[in-house]
């Protein structure tokens, strides 16, 4: 076991392949597949094999620039009309993460001006590629700078309970909710971690649980539905959630379980907080009512990992998210820092400073 206090990294991009570590082989085996068309991102996105809200805003950008790369022969009109085909396309894939639809918007918005520009078509693949490797590499310090806003909440000593991946994994580097773990680690803070499990497809148990013990951090591993005895037993002096969008009004939706976590938080008298970039803000969005909630197939439920628990036939919900309403959220933080409520006032600051 590596202790390097560095997280794995969930996608890589080598200049014409799109490189994903396949999230849903873990903790087993470290895979990595190699895509060559929007069509397979499509379906890892869709797949789980890379999830977490920034993680998929990067590999949907990628995603574009593979399919507008064969378009490069027919002219810059047939290339503009294959970038925006295919985001369109992508933002298929899942519907909760607004990172998705931020970093596809991004894309066809550069493509747009790079096609106004008059520059020829495989001059504007290449800065089209650019503008993905900049969304990769953006996130990195977007994660570093959440990591150390949200350590100035956190103290030696202290537990921090998380819920699902929030992770390196879920981002290009350090995760949001997990960025101060990492940081804290390689400054000698003694952080311990409870990671519950987040049924139903494990992300707190394969993931979470995985990245952080291989980078040598303090975390222990309970079932969703020890949450309430832990924080009743005084280890947990914090919570720290990431999050697939947050509306207007300081709504947060996040994995399913994350309300319960916050409800939990709040009769134990434990702060709870949300880490996460701007592009995870959608101020489009006024409240959670509106953020549409992905429902998985029954499967996951029923026969996850290859084992029937329960009878055929029954009748399935499965919800993939949770809104969590603002008044149980006791502050966002972000890479410019952290926000406290009001939110409707003061989430729209963080952008009019911007
Ligand atoms: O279904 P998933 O695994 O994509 O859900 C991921 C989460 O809920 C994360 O907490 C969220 O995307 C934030 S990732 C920084």
């Amino acid at each position: 076991m590596t202790t390097t206090h560095q997280p794995l990294s969930p996608l890589n991009w080598t200049g014409s392949q799109l490189e994903l570590l396949d999230q849903r082989q873990l903790p087993e085996r470290i895979e990595y597949l190699h895509l060559d068309t929007p069509e397979e991102v499509w379906e890892a996105i869709r797949s789980l094999a890379v999830r977490g809200a920034p993680a998929i805003g990067i590999a949907a950008a990628y995603g574009v620039v593979l399919g507008s790369a064969k378009a490069v022969q027919g002219g810059t009109d047939a290339w503009l009309d294959a970038v925006k085909r295919h985001a369109e396309y992508l933002a298929t894939s899942r519907p909760t993460a607004v990172n998705l639809f931020w970093a596809l918007d991004r894309m066809t918005a550069r493509a747009e001006a790079l096609a106004a520009s008059g520059a020829p078509a495989d001059s504007c693949q290449e800065a089209l590629v650019r503008e993905a490797e900049a969304i990769h590499a953006e996130d990195i310090e977007t994660n570093r700078l959440i990591g150390e806003h949200a350590l100035t909440l956190l103290a030696d000593g202290m537990g921090v309970l998380t819920h699902c991946n929030a992770g390196g994994l879920a981002t290009a580097k350090y995760g949001t909710a997990l960025a101060p773990f990492y940081l804290a680690a390689e400054r000698g803070i003694k952080l311990r971690v409870f990671a519950d499990e987040t049924r139903p497809v494990l992300q707190g148990a394969r993931l979470t649980a995985f990245e952080l013990h291989q980078a040598g951090i303090d975390v222990t591993l309970i079932c969703d539905n020890m949450a309430a005895a832990v924080m009743r037993s005084g280890w947990v002096q914090a919570v720290i959630v990431g999050t697939d969008r947050v509306a207007a009004n300081g709504d947060v939706a996040n994995k399913i379980g994350t309300y319960g976590v916050a409800v939990l938080a709040k009769a134990h008298g434990i702060p709870f907080y949300v880490a996460c970039p701007l592009s995870t803000i959608d101020l489009n969005t006024p409240t959670g009512a509106e953020i549409p909630i992905e429902e998985r197939p029954a499967e996951e439920i029923t026969e996850g990992f290859g084992r029937r628990t329960a009878p055929h036939g029954v009748r399935v919900y499965n919800p993939a998210f949770d809104v969590t309403p603002a008044e149980y959220v006791d502050a966002i933080i972000t890479e410019k820092g952290i926000v406290r409520p009001p939110y409707d006032v003061n989430l729209r600051k963080l952008f009019e400073t911007r």
